[in-house]
């Protein structure tokens, strides 16, 4: 039986919705290949269409029951409230070790991670468990006149005068990212881009341990400052908790004082009444900086394992800088930064909205650091915040757009969800289920080759990149990239690029859009030679250093004419293809 066209058509298209929409149930995948083919041949579409469409229900429904990114972090800080972190040694014997905790009750979950040495973070059903353990530690009696004196829920297991165990090979969980070359090598190996992409963001997204980490350090962190104040929480933000973290991202913390009684309350209309007597300062931001200034302090004479603390308060947000060794993470302790917990909270909705969000963004990260487009050292750079803002724009301005406009969110928001920061309106819905989303089929590898197109082309000079209104408008002022801050919506969100750094990004956005046109690159190009190396193509090709990144990294050298850069990377793609001819 042939099937016609335009329904061969609907149905490749439900089939490549299905495979987007099942990425990571892998057998079910396969199955649905294989039902695929079949009925291509022999039966007709209904079935696949129905099994589409039943995907497509079971995505929706997985999407409306989405958490709150609040109720998701509660839940988290309840954990990491209930957990302890123990430097232990790599042969400590795993079931005595937990045996000796138990008897401080149920243990829910434990893993053990390596960074200076072996550590284990263990969380207990209850938060008197911890309690009595703390109860059991004791201060170190050697040079005790030379320590701080400062309990916290960072301890050292040590095995005294018994028989040394012998166990070692624990199942260590990874806290770092795969090397870039392993990337590419792993990538390589993939049958299509959109496993490539797939793959990608498996291999660098925060794991479900990598995150109990990260609430497990706000946490300790909050034991401190609470020496000042006891209500206080210290919650991330930024990348560790908006879905779009990569293992080895920085710990972005927000010290929150509102949780502290008194502060919301009402003044009875009548009666006596007491309240709290206060010191002044000069500003907000005044008293933001000496709040900072002091928990630093404590941080950095008293918290454990907290080390190179440096107070940042003359930015223009206020932080605390330093590195949390057992965790290995680099934390920015903040304090009044409201605002960027609301943008954390709409980069969580939008990266929960569709897979591809996730996917898109992961890969567009990666492809910029390796080109060095984006650093961890503040410059002219653009940001990996202003590069998800972009890829945020562009899914928005698809012909069919795969994520809505940020005023379209305001406008789905309920009563609860209405949020003004000093006179910004950062008002949009938290409820993923009020969200209706357009049928956009494109796949990952249409996605990402559109990407680099729009960016290879777009009016830069003129236009500015708003995600709030879903369009390009003209520049309110001149700036080389000017990307509108969605809440506080007079502010360029990339003021900091110059036009060297948006002169390489758009240069390579054009190589890489011209790579993915060329036939080599568009399937698996097979092992390289005999030593069982696969020959990077498609996204692993995009990765790999680009010939024209460090010609335009040549400050001030003469602008090369576009038919050379052609040349060149004819002759890059010549020499790719060498060892391919020669096996
Ligand atoms: P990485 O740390 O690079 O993985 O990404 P990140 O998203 O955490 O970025 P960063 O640590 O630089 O900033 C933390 C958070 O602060 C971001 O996620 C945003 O919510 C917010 N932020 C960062 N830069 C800006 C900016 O220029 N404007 C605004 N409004 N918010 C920003
Ligand atoms: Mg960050």
């Amino acid at each position: 039986m042939r099937i016609s066209t335009s329904v061969g058509a609907a149905m490749a298209s439900s089939i490549a919705m299905c495979r987007l929409r099942i990425r990571g149930r892998g057998s079910l995948l396969k199955c649905l290949q294989k039902v695929d083919t079949f009925l291509h041949r022999h039966i007709g579409t209904n079935l696949v269409a129905a099994k589409a469409e039943s995907l497509q229900k079971e995505e929706t429904d997985e999407r409306d029951s989405r958490k709150s990114m609040y109720a998701v972090q509660e839940e988290r800080q309840a954990q990491a409230e209930r957990s302890v972190l123990i430097s232990c040694h790599s042969r400590t014997n795993e079931k005595r070790f937990l045996k000796y905790l138990s008897k401080h009750g149920d243990i829910n979950k434990y893993f053990f991670y390596e960074g200076y040495g072996m550590y284990a973070v263990v969380e207990f059903a209850q938060r008197e468990s911890v309690a009595s353990l703390l109860e059991e530690a004791v201060i170190p009696s050697v040079s005790h006149e030379s320590t701080v004196p400062f309990k916290s829920r960072l301890l050292l297991l040590r095995n005294l005068g018994g028989s040394a165990d012998s166990q070692s090979g624990h199942q260590l969980q990874p806290q770092t990212t795969v090397p870039i070359n392993e990337l590419i090598q792993r990538l390589s190996k993939e049958e299509s881009i959109d496993r490539q992409v797939a793959a990608l963001t498996e291999a660098y997204q925060l794991t479900e341990e990598n995150s109990r980490l990260r609430f497990l350090v706000c946490s300790l962190l909050q034991d401190v400052a609470a020496a000042y104040f006891p209500e206080c929480t210290i919650r991330p933000f930024g990348s560790s908790v908006n879905g779009f973290g990569k293992l080895g991202c920085d710990l972005d913390m927000f010290l929150d004082l509102d949780g502290i009684s008194g502060r919301n309350k009402k003044l009875p209309k009548s009666g006596l009444s007491l309240e709290y007597q206060l010191k002044r300062a000069n500003s907000e931001r005044a008293v933001t900086q000496s709040i900072l200034s002091v928990i630093g302090e404590c941080v950095d004479q008293f918290g454990p394992g907290c080390v190179g603390v440096q107070k940042i308060l003359n930015a223009r947000c206020p932080l605390v800088r330093f590195a949390h060794q057992p965790s290995g993470f680099q934390c920015d302790l903040t304090a009044n930064n409201r605002v960027a917990m609301k943008s954390t909270e709409l980069l969580y909705l939008y990266g929960g909205l569709d897979p591809r969000v996730r996917c898109l963004v992961f890969t567009v990260r990666c492809w910029a650091r390796a080109h060095a487009i984006t650093s961890s050292i503040p410059g002219a750079w653009i940001t990996n915040f202003s590069l998800t803002v972009m890829v945020l724009f562009f899914l928005q301005t698809r012909s069919c757009p795969i994520i809505p406009s940020l005023d379209h969110l305001r406008d789905l928001a309920g009563p609860a969800d209405k949020c003004v920061i000093e006179g910004n309106d950062c008002t949009f819905v938290s409820d993923f289920s009020k969200i209706q989303l357009q049928s956009n089929t494109e796949t990952l590898e249409q996605l990402l080759c559109e990407f680099f197109d729009f960016y290879a082309t777009f009016a830069f000079n003129k236009m500015s990149i708003n995600i709030r209104k879903s369009k390009a408008q003209n520049k309110p002022e001149v700036a080389p990239l000017y990307i509108q801050n969605p809440f506080e919506t007079s502010l360029n969100v990339s003021k900091n690029v110059n036009a060297t750094q948006l002169e390489r990004f758009v240069a390579l956005c054009q190589e890489s859009s011209w790579l993915l046109q060329q036939r080599e690159n568009l399937s698996p190009r097979g092992a390289n030679g005999g030593n069982n190396t696969a020959t990077p193509w498609g996204l692993a090709a995009l990765l790999l250093p680009s010939r024209v990144a460090e010609i335009k990294g040549r400050k001030k050298r003469k602008r090369e004419p576009a038919s050379e850069r052609i040349k060149s990377l004819l002759e890059s793609l010549k020499n790719n293809n060498q060892p391919k001819k020669k096996s």
